[in-house]
């Protein structure tokens, strides 16, 4: 019988799946020693790491960089081995914490509550410089950058090393139903006799637009996987609840059961625009993807990307580099005198004729308790949202009927 790994037609990126969960029989003891050991707290978006690193979703990460991979990584997209890598994945530790700590300690990881989640063998304590981070991995040093903000928020040291996971879920997991490990998605494309998976990512809820390009791209290959991100994400962004809500509804009506998956990327957005996309593809990758849906401002923010940079930035890599393909999409909408959906690149009227929002237009509408038209969202989504904006309190009037 072939693996797994074999019948999906795609390795991990650097070849093997990491798992860096503790054996179940050692956890107690391991847990109860980690008690006596300095302890560095965790937020959301390390915890979320912790939880992607220790699963196999970072493979082959083995834990948070040591100096060398930050510094390739930040300068070259390259770990220090060579292995394409476009985001530093780091530890940061206040002041405080930071001074208890040598390199070659075992260090205890904590959440928010205090509770031990991991260790980390610490090979590497170093410092670093925020501003070059910044302005190489997310071309700003703009603290208005909800990327760069987090950045200048970090302590000040960075702890390499590889963790031990002690806590089974050390994130919460608001949809356990659709929560796989790579090796669990990997096993259900190979069951469904799906060779070529094309992943999508997403931070918003679901529009015609992102139908268009998810369907376009299905097309051509076996399978679809919806990976909305659920890790932690700029507060002005639509919920997690309700972009799952919005594919949830949708999906039994409009997509085929048999071609397409929903699966959780517990995730935190960086919003890293062109180097998030690499960094995207290569997490897909590790689920079993051998395809990759990038489309208009991949991961941006703002105006500081270019609309196709997102695209662009692929082209710096040989294709073997990355091992998965990026599928590219152009900016898509409704075109009322094509009379469907349809992008740049296959329309020829005039912008007029394009019925498109974007992302914050959408939300001063429905927080007017105005539908956008069915052309832009499906009707049954925009129930969700105005639903799900009222139950935040953000709609101000009563919707239409
Ligand atoms: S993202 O931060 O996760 O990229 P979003 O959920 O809006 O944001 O986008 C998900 C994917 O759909 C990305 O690949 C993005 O480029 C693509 N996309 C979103 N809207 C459009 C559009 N109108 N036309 C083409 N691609 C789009």
């Amino acid at each position: 019988m072939r693996s797994v790994t074999e019948y999906t037609a795609i390795e991990p990126h650097g070849g093997e799946l990491v798992d860096r969960r503790v054996p179940e029989g050692e956890r107690a003891e391991r847990l109860q020693k980690a008690e006596e050991l300095p302890k560095v707290v965790l937020g959301p978006r390390a915890l979320s790491d912790l939880e992607m690193i220790s699963t196999g979703v970072f493979s082959p990460l083995t834990g948070f960089m040591g100096r060398e991979d930050y510094e390739s990584v930040v300068e070259t997209m390259h770990l220090a081995n060579g292995l394409a890598w476009s985001l530093p994945i780091t530890l940061s530790a206040s002041d405080e914490e930071a001074n208890g700590v040598d390199e070659g300690d075992e260090v205890a990881l904590t959440n928010g509550e205090g509770s031990v989640v991991a260790t980390v063998t610490v090979t590497d304590r170093y410092s670093y410089d925020k501003g070059r981070e910044a302005s190489a991995v997310y071309r700003t040093e703009d603290g208005n950058h909800p990327g760069v903000a987090a950045l200048y928020r970090q302590g000040n040291t960075l702890l390499g090393g590889e963790v031990t996971l002690l806590d089974e879920a050390p994130n919460p997991r608001p949809f356990p139903q659709y929560y796989y490990e790579p090796r669990e998605l990997r096993a259900i494309f190979a069951e469904k006799g799906w060779r070529r998976v094309v992943g999508f990512q997403t931070r918003n809820p679901v529009h015609r637009a992102h139908e268009y390009i998810q369907k376009s791209a299905l097309e051509t290959v076996d399978g679809l996987l919806l990976n909305p991100l659920v890790g932690e994400t700029k507060s002005d962004d639509i919920s997690a609840a309700v972009r799952m809500k919005s594919y949830e509804t949708i999906l039994d009506r409009y997509y085929p059961k048999q071609r397409t998956v929903l699966a959780v990327f517990p995730a935190a957005m960086r919003y890293a625009g062109p180097r998030e996309a690499i960094f995207h593809a290569i997490c897909r990758k590790n689920y079993g993807c051998t395809h990759f849906i990038v489309g208009r401002d991949h991961a941006g923010v703002g105006s500081y990307y270019g609309t196709y940079d997102a695209q662009h930035i692929f082209e710096e890599f040989a294709p073997e580099e990355l091992g998965i393909t990026p599928l590219m999409f152009e900016h898509a909408f409704f075109c009322l005198n094509c009379g469907g959906m349809a992008t740049t690149k296959t329309c020829p009227h005039e912008a007029e004729a394009h019925v498109f929002f974007s992302g914050t237009k959408v939300r001063e509408m429905l927080a007017r308790g105005e539908y956008p038209p069915p052309e832009f969202s499906r009707t049954e989504v925009v129930e969700v949202l105005i639903e799900g904006l009222r139950d935040e309190e953000k709609v101000i009037k009563q919707p239409r009927t």
